[in-house]
């Protein structure tokens, strides 16, 4: 019915409109790229535009949907786009950690509350989510996305499409969602963000495609192109990606937007002029492009030249009718301008709050020797470090809407938590980087890091003095916000030296030190997990964060985060990844160096933390690992089973993980792949069993053919705390 109706638009509208119909430019509100779009209230009125983003407040897309409607010739409603990514004004913590909670239920009300949020204010569509894999932790939009794995990513891409788009998309408190970036863009060479990607179709199938494809399945309305090229070919101009994979193999059936500027920028990849390239990517399968004006300037001229068809710009423009249909905005274009609820239902007590469980909720404790966490509510507290005290930097980076001024920082979430039962006593320690060239690069989108101009040592002299008068520092360092995101790729990822200068003379002082870690990707923190008794990683927890870490930080909450990224020894071992292939000279377990085996001379193969790591304030014993048999046939399930103890203190939630390696295939295979998972939450002294089913469907993969097959033979099974720490039994699995 949504395509006859859209027919039915089609067949008012001149050749100028529906090309304008493929235009979305920035109305520029907030910088989200390095063009601006200009005279969008004449491009609207002359109905050159399908769609507007980076536009903020509901009066003002009241307004911008007026002219829409009242003055274009045959008043067709506007699109309004946003990066709403982990929240709106609420802001969630950033996606990597959120992934970090392993609860699909937590992640995907993250989701339905910024789309609350944002569908009050008058958005109907976000850019979210991004389900870019990543092994590449120097390529500054990991924090954007679920880190490394495709399984757990592609769980996420289905919990987040399902929420913020919900069961009915017309219905007035979701939004439209857009899958992003299609494809590859988390494998950027040396981890330069925008930087050429190249690899086996092999690889993309089994280990980068599977959470755009989720997204896919779970209905995703659009889906946004990749800057990088693949296999050559600029994604946008990408025919094979664009239609051939996303449209004839996976079933999509929504539109496809580009990225900022990405038709103009594939002049630079090398690929043509802007008319050449605006008509290659139409043919590729491409529909809505973002700002760059290549379709509105070009196709008419190119049609003319025959080198694109009308059909063709009908096809574009019938898939960007079609979601405006979907969203209800023929029926009601002002069905999201509801100025009331953006006054009651927007940044509101109850969301604040939500936020502040998810944040907890997030948080990996990385160690806790000596158990200096949790932290009793008496003595004095040293509170040192450039993220002490910092507000606006708790939301982290894609928070473009967000409140960054009233977000809690830590301190203030400490002195909420204690009142004056605690005396703290405050030293700046450092700048986030020594450098001020450096800092001027990350002190943006009004998120300031307060530099102090002191000389290093009058910081560390200063805090070195707090520290001795303390029971207790608690060292609040690590990256800020704007370390991670777009266009911030590091080429090292250890602490910034000045910080960890600190930390060695905080460390002399014999105090007990509690590093609360911020960060927006995974860190080589070797020196410090050597060193520092305990560190709980708090990514960039959102609006609450200085609440949520006191919650951890105090015992009110027991830590259950889990990391889904590697985090390595050093930069040099870069990729690491905790489900890579065995080669043909492995290392034998345990092992560092052997001469002609696949290792390292200065480092060994091992990560500092591995992929589904994280503590807890309790402990975890598993008994031993039982397979319904070793031996199964067809179609018959295996069932695996563990029991797990809560031997510790504390209540507390353990995610369980179910791993499988396939030991001889037609091609070569992980030596681990994650299948199943369980969060699950024990009473100090309960015990649990905890079993998971797997079918000959779980160990298919996509063979050299590109045919996603079943292999029979044997398979090592195996159930743990982590990828590292698991045990093992085999089956035989016959066809
Ligand atoms: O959605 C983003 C994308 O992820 C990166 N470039 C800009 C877009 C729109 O703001």
């Amino acid at each position: 019915p949504y395509i006859q109706k859209a027919d039915s638009v089609l067949a008012l509208m001149t050749l100028e409109e529906k090309i304008g119909q493929l235009n979305l430019p920035a109305a520029g509100d907030f910088t989200t790229g390095q063009a601006s779009s200009s005279n969008i209230a004449e491009k609207i009125k002359a109905g050159k535009v399908g769609g507007l983003f980076n536009i903020k407040t509901v009066q003002k897309i009241r307004d911008v949907q007026q002219v829409a409607v009242e003055e274009s010739r045959l008043g067709i409603p506007l699109l309004f786009g946003m990066d709403v990514i982990h929240g709106y004004e609420t802001i969630f913590p950033i996606p990597l950690g959120l992934s970090c909670t392993w609860d699909m239920d937590l992640i995907k009300k993250s989701a339905q509350l910024a789309a609350k949020e944002a569908s009050a204010d008058g958005i109907n569509w976000t850019f979210s989510p991004m389900t870019d894999i990543s092994r590449e932790p120097r390529w500054g939009r990991v924090s954007e996305g679920s880190g490394e794995d495709p399984y757990l990513g592609a769980q996420i891409a289905k919990a987040m499409v399902k929420g913020y788009q919900g069961n009915d998309l017309s219905l007035n408190n979701t939004l439209m969602a857009c899958v992003k970036h299609f494809a590859l863009y988390g494998a950027p060479e040396a981890g330069r963000d925008y930087n050429t990607v190249d690899m086996s179709r092999q690889r993309m199938y089994n280990e980068y495609f599977p959470p755009y494809k989720a997204a896919v399945d779970a209905g995703v309305g659009t889906v946004m192109t990749a800057f990088n090229e693949v296999e050559g070919i600029p994604a946008s101009a990408n025919k094979w990606l664009m239609t051939d994979l996303l449209r004839d193999e996976w079933g999509f059936d929504g539109f496809v937007v580009t990225d900022y500027t990405a038709i103009n920028e594939m002049t630079a990849h090398g690929i043509g002029d802007l008319k050449t390239v605006s008509a290659k990517a139409l043919k590729a399968g491409v529909d809505m492009d973002m700002v760059g004006e290549g379709f509105l300037t070009t196709l008419k001229s190119s049609l003319e030249e025959g080198s694109i068809t009308e059909a063709q710009i009908n096809e574009a423009c019938r898939r960007i009718l079609v979601a405006k249909f979907k969203l209800g905005l023929f029926e009601d274009p002002y069905r999201y301008c509801d100025i009331e609820r953006s006054e009651t239902e927007i940044f509101n007590t109850e969301n604040r709050q939500i936020s502040r469980e998810i944040a907890a909720q997030s948080f990996v404790l990385m160690k806790n020797e000596g158990r200096v966490l949790p932290l009793e509510k008496t003595g004095t507290i040293a509170l040192i470090g450039p993220m002490a005290d910092n507000a606006e930097n708790m939301t982290g980076t894609w928070s473009v809407a967000g409140r960054f001024k009233e977000s809690i920082s830590l301190k203030q979430g400490i002195q909420n938590a204690v009142g004056n039962k605690v005396k703290i006593i405050e030293a700046r320690g450092a700048n986030v980087v020594a450098d001020s060239l450096l800092e001027s690069r990350v002190s943006v989108f009004g998120k300031p890091t307060y530099r102090d101009n002191r000389s290093e040592e009058e910081l560390i002299k200063e805090a070195v003095e707090a520290a001795k008068g303390a029971d207790v520092i608690v060292a609040a360092m690590g990256e800020s916000a704007e370390m991670s995101g777009e266009s911030s790729s590091r080429s090292t990822i250890e602490l910034p030296a000045n910080q960890r200068r600190l930390l060695k003379a905080l460390a002399k002082t014999g105090k007990p030190i509690v590093m609360v870690l911020f960060t927006g990707r995974p860190l080589a923190i070797n020196w410090e997990a050597d060193n520092i008794p305990s560190i709980l990683n708090v990514w960039f927890g959102g609006s609450e964060a200085g609440d949520a870490i006191a919650d951890v930080l105090f015992g009110k909450v027991n830590p259950s985060g889990k990391l889904t990224m590697t985090f390595p020894q050093n930069t040099g071992q870069i990729p690491i990844y905790y489900n890579h292939k065995n080669t043909g000279r492995p290392l034998p377990e345990g092992q560092w160096f052997q001469k002609f085996r696949s290792n390292y001379l200065d480092v060994s193969n091992e990560p500092l933390f591995p992929f589904g790591y994280g503590l807890s304030y309790t402990e975890f014993e598993y008994g031993n690992l039982k397979l319904s048999t070793d031996q199964l046939n067809g179609d018959q399930t295996l069932t695996a089973s563990i029991s797990l103890s809560n031997t510790g203190k504390y209540d507390g939630k353990e995610v369980v993980q179910l791993y499988v390696r396939d030991l001889v295939g037609s091609m070569t295979r992980p030596v681990k792949e994650l299948k199943g998972f369980q969060k699950i939450f024990l009473k100090a002294g309960e015990t649990k069993e905890v079993s998971f089913e797997l079918s000959q469907e779980d160990l298919k993969f996509y063979n050299h053919s590109l045919d996603f097959v079943f292999e029979p033979g044997e398979f090592e099974i195996m159930i743990g705390t982590n990828s590292s720490e698991v045990s093992t039994q085999k089956v035989n699995w016959e066809d």
